[in-house]
């Protein structure tokens, strides 16, 4: 058995504690949260012990892995502290607001041999899985998404130096994606501007966001997103090359040809493929079926940032591949 606590029991963790709960490789023994309501209540709920201090939790209890959910701005030095202890680490996207921060703690995850996981679910899907397969061999010419909706209302997400705005806190998934089934990007140029929600009360990330990309393969493509209150929530990828397009709509894929058309609906809970494959992964010592390390996240991570970098300078900005950056040291 994997004994597990959460840490940050907001929005995200209820679906880690359900999932925990249902997993028969984990026992979950301890939650903490600063907020000493919402600690209590989570532990009341599954029946395990209460923190509101991240060092006594590590002090007292005797833990395999970690589940980190809390906001990207309050990560703190959790990372270091757990793999210190040998203790497995799965976190939350984004896994922080800065490079210099996320290398330093890809590096502690790293020469503690401890396993990483973090919350790219959408790898998770079934259907996701069918396109990376399908595009297996081919050349991609193109590759783009958008992802509409509305103001995440938790205090944390209109502050840039809370959240990193709505591209690295929450369309980060689907960045995600665009990197996972086309390949890494290693240019970016973007536009962002706050123009219409200014009217909510401390809000100082962009409303919208425009991010032309280069994939490494030479593919370009394209991230639109935005949360001025659409009324319809909306998320999609395209990616295509000759003669074939694959299209992600929401979690559902269609693959169209010129005579053919299919389409294939996820059957599914990629929250629960995610934490199931993690506990796995801890409990055999085989973490194959983990698609996103925290090394892979932090990738994503670097693109995200790039892109506001763009929009700031007003230029195209050059993002050096992992392979080149390791082989120049
Ligand atoms: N993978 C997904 O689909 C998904 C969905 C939602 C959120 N998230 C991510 O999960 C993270 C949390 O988001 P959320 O929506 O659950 O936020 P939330 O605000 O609902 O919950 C965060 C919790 O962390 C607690 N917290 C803050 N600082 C802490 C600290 N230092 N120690 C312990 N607890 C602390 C807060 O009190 C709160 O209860 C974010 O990084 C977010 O991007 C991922």
């Amino acid at each position: 058995m994997v004994r597990v606590a959460v840490v940050g029991v907001g929005g995200i963790a209820a679906e880690h504690l359900k999932n925990l709960e249902e997993n028969q490789e984990a026992e979950l023994v301890a939650v903490c949260d600063i907020n000493k309501a919402s600690a209590d209540k989570a532990a009341q709920q599954y029946n395990v012990v209460a923190y509101t201090d991240f060092d006594r939790l590590l002090d007292n209890e005797e833990i395999d892995a970690l589940f980190l959910c809390v906001p990207p701005f309050a990560h703190g030095d959790m990372e270091e502290k757990a793999a210190a202890r040998g203790i497995h680490l799965f976190v939350e996207k984004p896994v922080g607001l800065d490079m210099e921060t996320v290398k330093r703690k890809a590096k502690a995850i790293r020469d503690s041999g401890i396993i990483s996981g973090t919350g790219y679910c959408l790898r998770y899907l079934d259907t996701v899985a069918i396109a990376r397969e399908y595009l297996q061999g081919k050349t991609i010419a193109m590759a783009r998404a958008h992802r509409f909706g509305s103001l995440v209302t938790v205090p944390w997400w209109k502050e840039a130096a809370k959240s990193g705005g709505q591209l690295v806190e929450q369309t980060t998934h689907n960045l995600d994606l665009l990197i996972y089934l086309a390949g890494d990007v290693d240019k970016v140029s973007a536009d962002m501007a706050l123009r219409v929600m200014d009217d909510v009360p401390g809000i100082d990330i962009p409303d919208v966001y425009s991010v032309n990309l280069r994939f490494a393969s030479g593919a370009v493509g394209h991230l639109d997103t935005s949360f001025v209150e659409q009324p319809d929530g909306r998320s999609s990828l395209e990616v295509i090359g000759r003669g074939f397009r694959i299209s992600l709509d929401g979690t559902s894929l269609t693959i169209t040809e010129k005579d053919k058309t299919i389409t294939y609906k996820s059957q599914v809970n990629f929250y629960k493929e995610q934490d199931d494959a993690f506990i796995h992964a801890v409990n055999t010592g085989d973490a194959s079926g983990i698609l996103v390390p925290y090394e892979v996240a932090v990738r994503t991570l670097e693109v995200s940032l790039a892109a506001h970098r763009s929009s700031e300078s007003g230029t195209s900005v050059l993002i050096p591949s992992s392979r080149e950056e390791v082989a120049a040291g």
